[in-house]
This record gives C-alpha cells, structure tokens and sequence, in this order.
C-alpha cells in the first residue's frame, strides 16, 4: 500500500497538510474562505509545557490576531468551533471562553451553542470545586451555515413512546432517525487509560471532534486546527472523508500527529468509538475499585 502523504505545506490540491511551526504562518498561505471548519483548542495561558504565560492581556491579543485569520480563511457556510477552559492566576479563574467572545462577535460571527463538555477525570482541587467541564464556543460566519442534524442524532431515551391524544394518537412522538444530543456532552477526556492518550498533556479525544467535523462539513470539505497538537482534529476530519490541515508549534507533537495520521490510514491506530457509553464503576462490577475506596461518600449517599 503507497505510504499516505502528509504534506509540510498547505496546498488546496492535499488532502492531508501538518506545518511544523507557527499556526501564523500556515494561515498566512490559506486561501480566503477555503476552509468549512475551524476546531481547536488553544494554549490556555497556564503555563503547560507547551507554552510560554504571559499577561493575560498580551494572551488575549495573540488570539485575537489568529482569530482574525481563522475569520478570514473561513468559507461563508462555515463554523468556528473554540474550545476552551479557563485561565488560572493566583487561584482566581477567567474562563477563556468569556474573555475570547468579543474577538468572533466584534468581526460580526454568530454564537449558535456553547456547548458543554463534562469529564470525569482531572486536577484535584482543595480551594474550589474541581473542574469537570470546558467549553465549545460555535460561531458561524452567516446565517447560511452549514448543519445537518441528522448525522449526529442520539438515541432516543424513550423510543417507544407514542401521543395519547390529539390528531395523532397512537403515533410514535420520538423521531425515529434519534433525537438532537443537546449542548451537553458527556465524553471521557484523554486521561491515562484513554485509549488514545499520548505524551500530550491535553489531546482532545477523536469522537469530541466527530460530532463536529460529521455535522458542520461533507465529504471533501476542509477542516482546519491552527493548534493541532497530536492531530486529532486531523484525524477526526480523515475518518469522515474530510480534508484536514492544521500547525503545531512543537516538532515533538508534530510527529506524533504525523505518525498518528498514518497509523489512522493504515486503520491501525486505536480509538474510542463514538457514542460508547461512559465507563460505570457501578455495572463494570466495581473492577477498579478496592472495597474501602469512596466508602464515606456511599454511605452519604444512602443516608439521603
Ligand atoms: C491545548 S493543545 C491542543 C491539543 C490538540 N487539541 C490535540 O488533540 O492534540 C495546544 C497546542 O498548541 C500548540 N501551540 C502553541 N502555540 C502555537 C502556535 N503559535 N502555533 C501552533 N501551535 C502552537 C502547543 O504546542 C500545543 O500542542
């Protein structure tokens, strides 16, 4: 089988582009309003091993300048989906989401959902709540933005149920294709026994970006990560027929993203399906815990 070509520059022409270097620079060479969709999670400002912390007014500049580009790229009918947490400084939290609104809606975007994605898994806090949830903030460029439904439906809790009077009593109520999955989303995040986890300290899983890539774009369509890291975006948008660009700063996560991308082509690469229910301790008989683990907590529970 002919080795699947990753292209180091982007190209209309490529069905896979992964720049080595500044996202600045791979968008400087994109076309006006090629691109359908936009997915990314940026550096939050914290100081990770990827990033330099800066004042968060130079941070919010910074992105502004790459929001302004991702704008400019963005094919009328497309969507811009970022994806976020908060900034962090001396215990006081900003979330990044409500700091970055202003530089899509100053260019005239349009905020369709600002979904919630809720995970189970991440730093333990003893000043605050824990935080179990980021952001996905969806803009559109116009009112004529592409969005199929259909193609991310959910089971319906109650297919069976049917109205009980009216003109169409008897029928069944759900749609019969599933019902909309709402602007909450329960996906595992990439954690150590992910199965798609890597060295990246903070990788989106696949199926995140699925829904996305499966209901703003068709076949042929480009999807673009300005921050791709190990390249889920990419991967997200090759498994559905999409093509898939994207920059990572750093050489290290770039060749992970690359082999990644090949090893998804060579349908070697593992990952977790869509829509796979959430691990429950509770119906996996309990496998991982040990009998005294979370005793205090359960014995609460059944005094309510
Ligand atoms: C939150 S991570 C994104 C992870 C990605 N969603 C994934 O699934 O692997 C942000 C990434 O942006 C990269 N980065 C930081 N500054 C960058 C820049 N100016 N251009 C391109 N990538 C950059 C970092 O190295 C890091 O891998």
């Amino acid at each position: 089988m002919p080795k699947f070509f990753i292209s180091p520059v982007f190209s209309l022409q490529e069905q896979a582009v992964l720049f080595d270097g500044d996202c600045l620079e791979l968008l400087s060479g994109i076309p006006d309003e090629s691109m359908r969709l936009v997915v990314t999670s940026p550096p939050y400002n914290i100081g990770k091993s990827y990033e330099r912390k800066n004042t968060l007014d130079k941070y919010l500049e910074w992105q502004d300048r790459v929001i302004g580009e991702c704008v400019r790229v963005l094919h009328p009918e497309g969507s811009i989906c970022w994806q976020t947490g908060n900034y962090v400084h001396a215990g006081s939290i900003v979330p990044l989401d409500i700091a970055l609104y202003p530089s899509f809606a100053n260019r005239g975007l349009k905020l369709r959902n600002r979904v919630i994605w809720h995970f189970e898994h991440g730093l333990h806090c003893s000043r605050r709540l824990s935080g179990r949830y980021e952001t996905i903030l969806w803009f559109t460029k116009t009112d004529e933005y592409s969005f199929d439904l259909d193609s991310i439906r959910v089971p319906q809790k109650y297919p069976g149920k049917k109205y009980f009077k009216g003109s169409k009593a008897g029928q069944y109520s759900c749609n019969p294709l599933g019902k909309n999955p709402g602007d909450v989303w329960i996906i595992p995040n990439v954690k150590n026994n992910h199965v798609e986890k890597t060295s990246h300290p903070c990788q989106f899983p696949i199926e995140l970006v699925e829904r996305l890539v499966l209901s703003m774009t068709r076949k042929g369509d480009w999807v673009l990560d300005p921050f791709a890291g190990v390249g889920s975006t990419l991967i997200a948008g090759l498994k559905h027929g999409r093509r898939a660009a994207g920059a990572e700063l750093s050489s290290e996560y770039c060749e992970i993203a690359r082999n990644r991308m090949a090893q998804f082509m060579a349908g070697s690469l593992r990952s977790r399906p869509m829509y796979r229910p959430v691990y429950d301790p509770k119906n996996a008989g309990r496998s991982m815990t040990t009998p005294t683990a979370g005793k205090a907590a359960e014995e609460q529970f059944q005094l309510l």
